[in-house]
């Protein structure tokens, strides 16, 4: 087992060190934040994921896992340090904001003991593993070895993601070689993962190219939503269809919406920006395409609201769901925020409600009304907007809800609520890109 740092303790970094702990090796997480390290430290998550928080708990009730906001505590007592620090979008241009990462690499190189081995988990533009490598061989100890081993975790799946993942990536120098990192994966690679070492580049590539690629089938897709709305075609039947072919594949498919939350979009305009710094402006122009046709699709939906609705001042319009996806309580570049947002603008009474993000959306938008009970937040609603696929919702009677609003329509962003259910009920339910009824 192996004594390991994990310097910032946001999305990744908290699941990371939580999940290293549950394998039984020795963690100190580190961040400056120190209100989030008091409250890790006593055993509570200041987000959602599940399965999380009982992982953090047992790591701090068996020792391996403990938090501190002195970075010289992380790094003299571990071995092995994973940088798990943010990389946000710089608003103007669009590329990734590399302040953390810089700090971090600084921080830690006078820091680190001759021989030790940095992991780098955060997503970031391609060069940036080369820079920490130099740095390091020129501020710190001899032999620092660098390896790039980007993080696929998906937020509502952390857990799992990062004890199970899909594939191993580790990019290495040909001062670095990856069997450290190896040796702390084990227990995974044991069961069959494939491990794909690679040199930093690539390695850094392969993790925006995979975001960049969900990206594009999710707005593929919704041009396709677009398209069927004209012509009167269902695009989940097409989806399903053509996701029979193994070499398409079904999954991230589903129209509606669009994508949010703190990886897709940023990633793809980080990769847009690195490629145009580096002469390859035409090859990676679709990308501002797929982010095109995703924002689009919260105007798009705004318009469904005008089109029900006629003037949307002063109707009651409640929504369900504004974490950015289910078993998430993340809203950040939720598209249901945005659309909230831009109801309020034209002069509606939005009323929400969300299982888990209630907490976080009353700290950022104390502006958006919200309700804990469903029933509560359709009270009178002139129009219901389903933006967020939790389970409980797609588990709804309608015919509970019937006496409760004024009109029975509801305009379903995700596709996915059960058209017999809910027109059985007398309700008419409205998609995107499938016929309504
Ligand atoms: C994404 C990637 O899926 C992870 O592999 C990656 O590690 C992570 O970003 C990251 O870079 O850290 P995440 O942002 O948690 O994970 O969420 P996704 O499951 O990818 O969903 C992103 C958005 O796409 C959500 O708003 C979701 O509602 C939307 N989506 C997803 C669709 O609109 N349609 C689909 O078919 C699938």
């Amino acid at each position: 087992m192996t004594r390991l740092s994990v310097i910032g303790t946001g999305y990744l970094g908290a699941t990371h060190a939580a999940c290293m702990a549950s394998l039984g090796h020795d963690v100190v997480a580190f961040d400056l934040d120190s209100e989030k390290i008091a409250k890790f430290s006593s055993g509570n998550l200041p987000f959602f994921e599940p399965g999380l928080s009982d992982l953090l708990k047992a790591g701090i009730k068996s020792g391996k896992l403990r938090f501190t906001n002195e970075l010289a505590d992380a790094i003299s007592n571990s071995e092995v340090h994973f940088i798990c620090v943010g990389t946000p979008q710089v608003s103007e241009s669009g590329a990734a904001d590399l302040s953390q990462i810089h700090s971090a690499v600084k921080a830690m190189a006078p820091l680190l003991s001759e021989g030790s081995t940095v992991v780098g988990k955060s997503t970031v533009p391609v060069g940036t593993a080369s820079w920490a490598n130099q740095y390091f061989s020129e501020h710190a100890a001899q032999n620092i070895k660098l390896i790039w081993n980007p993080e696929f975790l998906r937020e509502g799946f952390a857990v799992k993601d990062t004890l199970h993942p899909d594939r191993i990536v580790l990019g290495v120098s040909n001062t670095s070689d990856s069997s450290v990192v190896e040796d702390i994966y084990s227990s995974t690679i044991q069961i069959g993962t494939p491990v794909i070492v690679t040199d930093y580049a690539t390695a850094e590539l392969v993790k925006v190219a995979a975001n960049a690629f969900l990206a594009t089938k999710i707005s593929f897709i919704n041009a396709f939503a677009d398209l069927c709305d004209v012509v009167g075609a269902d695009v989940t039947t097409l989806a399903d269809a053509i996701g029979h072919d193994t070499r398409i594949g079904r999954r991230f498919l589903n129209a509606g919406i669009g994508f949010g939350g703190g990886c897709l979009p940023k990633d793809i305009r980080a990769l847009q920006a690195r490629a145009n710094e580096l002469g390859m402006k035409d090859q990676f122009e679709f990308l501002n395409q797929i982010d095109h046709i995703n924002t689009g699709r919260r105007s798009y939906l705004v318009q469904q609201v005008a089109i029900e609705l006629g003037d949307v001042k002063s109707k009651n319009v409640a929504i369900l769901g504004v974490a950015f996806k289910p078993d998430s309580d993340d809203i950040r570049d939720s598209p249901a925020i945005s659309i909230a947002k831009r109801l309020i603008e034209q002069g509606a009474n939005i009323t929400v409600h969300d299982p888990e993000a209630l907490q976080i959306l009353s700290k950022i938008h104390p502006e958006i009304k919200s309700s804990d009970k469903v029933e509560d937040a359709l009270a009178n609603a002139d129009l219901v907007l389903h933006l967020t696929e939790w389970q409980q919702y797609r588990e709804i009677e309608p015919t509970k809800l019937s006496k409760l609003v004024k009109t029975r329509t509801i305009i379903d962003g995700r596709n996915i609520l059960d058209r017999d259910t809910w027109n059985s009920a007398g309700w008419k339910i409205i998609y995107l890109g499938r016929p309504s009824s």
